[in-house]
């Protein structure tokens, strides 16, 4: 039998530790996506597309979106309803950034037969993407915030999931503010990420008592209008379409071992935890691996080679996941400066790993 697809909202509703990988510019691309979902990586996501390109462009929708039968993980969990295991597929979400809600909503329905869930960016800093009114820009427009999740699930339809990804904002009512609009509107989930616009990843530690904050927000937003009615089976809730109960949030920010991501959880209440910079050092590190394991090097090539990836972000993924395994730091230096698929290759198997 195949096992039962969940949209990220019910999966997280229905089960504890539920882990995601993060959006990622140029990295969380297909070969990367499939790699860490044989890793206990439960919801992946693309990396940030422009809805208006996206939408506008067919070479756009090429090259920046494709996706397989093969790259969302099987699990097996506890099932919080019923206790018993519950076997699942994981699910693959697609961001997208936009300024309007009529190209989101374009480029939603586009993408949206080819995933289980489309988020909306409110968080890149980029001063470009600000200056596009997108990203981080709508962290103060709640109301545009509200009529890009409105326009999207009207478009897509009530149970179709539909999320924020949000930085925190130092004042803490603005962020209050948009979490309630995004959920009045229909939001499904929030992921929550514990940095304001202005802080650094490299240099400015995660704050999970305002994600926290964020979490209890949410949770304050009471039950939403569509649940549905049998909360005893995940796979009920999956068919009758309701997007309706607490909306579910997931955090994000400085995970670096599944130890992390049990605690944050634990801290905050959000029901998930997402991580980005960890997972590019060790896509196992939701399995509890403490490094790279030589075998996800292996299957990474082989998903890039089957799939596709260009050298320079093969390159790159590859320096982040050996960063733990270099003999020496001359070694390193001599991998990065490799140019060609053909001296990567070389390198892998002269060490082993292909
Ligand atoms: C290489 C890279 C690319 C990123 N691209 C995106 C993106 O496309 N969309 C997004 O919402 N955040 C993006 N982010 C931010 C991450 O999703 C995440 O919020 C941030 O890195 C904090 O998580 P971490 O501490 O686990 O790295 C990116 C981060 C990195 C390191």
């Amino acid at each position: 039998m195949e096992p039962g697809a969940l949209p990220p909202h019910h999966l997280l509703g229905a089960f504890e530790h539920v882990n995601v990988c993060a959006p990622m510019v140029r990295y969380s691309k297909l070969p990367f996506r499939a790699l860490v979902a044989q890793y206990n990586t439960h919801i992946t996501t693309t990396p940030m597309i422009l809805a208006a390109e996206f939408s506008r462009h067919p070479q756009a929708r090429d090259a920046e979106f494709s996706t397989n039968q093969a790259e969302r993980g099987t699990f097996r969990l506890p099932s919080q309803h019923t206790n018993r295991d519950v076997v699942f597929r994981g699910s693959l979400v697609c961001q997208l950034a936009a300024s309007e809600a009529g190209p989101l909503a374009d480029a939603a329905e586009l993408v949206s037969p080819f995933v289980d869930g489309i988020d909306l960016n409110c968080g890149c800093p980029q001063p470009w993407a600000y200056a596009e009114h997108i990203g981080s820009y709508l962290l103060r427009q709640p109301e545009t915030v509200r009529d890009m999740v409105r326009t999207v699930k009207d478009r897509l339809g009530h149970a179709y999931c539909v999320s924020v990804k949000i930085r925190i904002d130092a004042d803490l009512r603005r962020t209050d503010t948009l979490v309630r609009n995004a959920l009045h509107a229909g939001a499904s989930l929030i992921t929550i990420h514990g940095r304001t616009m202005h802080e650094s990843s490299a240099s400015d530690p995660v704050h999970l008592d305002a994600v926290k904050f964020a979490v209890d927000c949410a949770n304050a937003c009471g039950l939403q209008t569509a649940r549905g009615t049998s909360p005893h089976d995940a796979w009920v809730w999956a068919e009758d379409g309701g997007s309706g109960g607490r909306a579910p949030c997931i955090v994000n920010g400085d995970i670096w071992t599944n130890d992390d991501a049990v605690e944050w959880r634990r801290y905050t209440g959000a029901r998930g935890a997402m991580s980005a910079r960890g997972l590019l050092v060790n896509p196992a590190l939701f399995a509890g691996e403490p490094r790279t394991p030589p075998e996800a090097i292996t299957r990474f090539v082989d998903h890039a080679m089957s799939w596709g990836l260009p050298t320079s972000f093969l390159h790159r993924h590859l320096a982040y996941m050996l960063e733990d395994r270099m003999p020496s730091r001359a070694e390193s230096i001599y991998f990065n400066s490799l140019a060609s698929p053909a001296s990567i290759l070389d390198w892998l198997s002269d060490a082993g790993y292909v």
